[in-house]
């Protein structure tokens, strides 16, 4: 029994610039979301994979299987949480004692087998995300531009994907943050909104999210040094 794994990548991925969306522009030769997705597929325990894409996507390799898992596609929409609950929608039934999701950004193509591990390893009946804990010292801005206030770093952490969670309990929560008018950024921060306390695991700083241009050297960089 495996954990399905939902991706969203119907962002419009603004930041990133180029002429492709950033899911599929190329790094290493191969398009960034098959790096995302071939990191999932290939691990074990994944059963199988959700794609959610943009209505207007014509760039969607229409993939039926990866690694030798099937790959489901849906529709996402304006926000985030809207396109994860068209993933969840996708799901095939449920199986007993199969009742967790994955929920990983397309745009994180370098996640390892061993971070994957960590996650789907620890027992979290609340649900789990991959977190870095923060290196740097954070300011926070007046709105003149000046340091307001140092904020403590001891206890903060970067939140990643993949998160793991109860399914049921993460659509339940996604519709209410919606309901409510709440934009969360993540799964967690819907989860957590509905009284979950998810556990951090410390995940490796090379899963980083391809957002600007100079990040997609820096994904190639790291993606190549791993097939060495
Ligand atoms: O924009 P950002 O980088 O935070 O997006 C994280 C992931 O969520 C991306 O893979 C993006 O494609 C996806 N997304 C989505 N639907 C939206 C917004 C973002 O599937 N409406």
């Amino acid at each position: 029994s495996g954990v399905w794994a939902v991706v969203p990548a119907a962002g419009r991925g603004a930041r990133a610039g180029g002429e492709l969306p950033k899911q599929y522009q190329p790094l290493l030769g191969r398009p960034m979301i098959e790096h995302t997705l071939r990191a999932l597929a290939a691990h074990p325990r994944i059963a199988g994979l959700v794609v959610v894409l943009a209505a207007n996507d014509v760039h969607w390799p229409g993939w039926r299987e990866l690694e030798g898992k099937p790959v489901r596609t849906a529709i996402g929409g304006a926000e985030r949480a809207d396109s994860v609950l068209a993933g969840l929608d996708a799901l095939p039934g449920k199986i007993a004692g199969t009742d967790f999701v994955l929920v990983h950004d397309a745009a994180r193509p370098c996640l390892s087998h061993r971070d994957l591990d960590a996650l789907l390893d620890g027992e979290a009946p609340q649900g789990a995300l991959l977190a870095v804990p923060l290196a740097d010292t954070l300011k926070r801005a007046d709105a003149d531009g000046r340091v307001g206030a140092t904020v403590p770093r001891a206890g903060l952490w970067r939140a990643s994907t993949p998160q793991c969670f109860p399914r049921d309990a993460l659509a339940q929560a996604l519709r209410a943050a919606k309901a409510a008018g709440v934009t969360v950024t993540d799964e967690a921060m819907a989860m957590e909104r509905a009284g979950f306390r998810p556990a951090l695991i410390e995940g490796a700083a090379d899963n980083i999210k391809v957002t600007t241009p100079r990040d997609f050297a820096l994904a190639e960089f790291l993606l190549a040094r791993r097939a060495l």
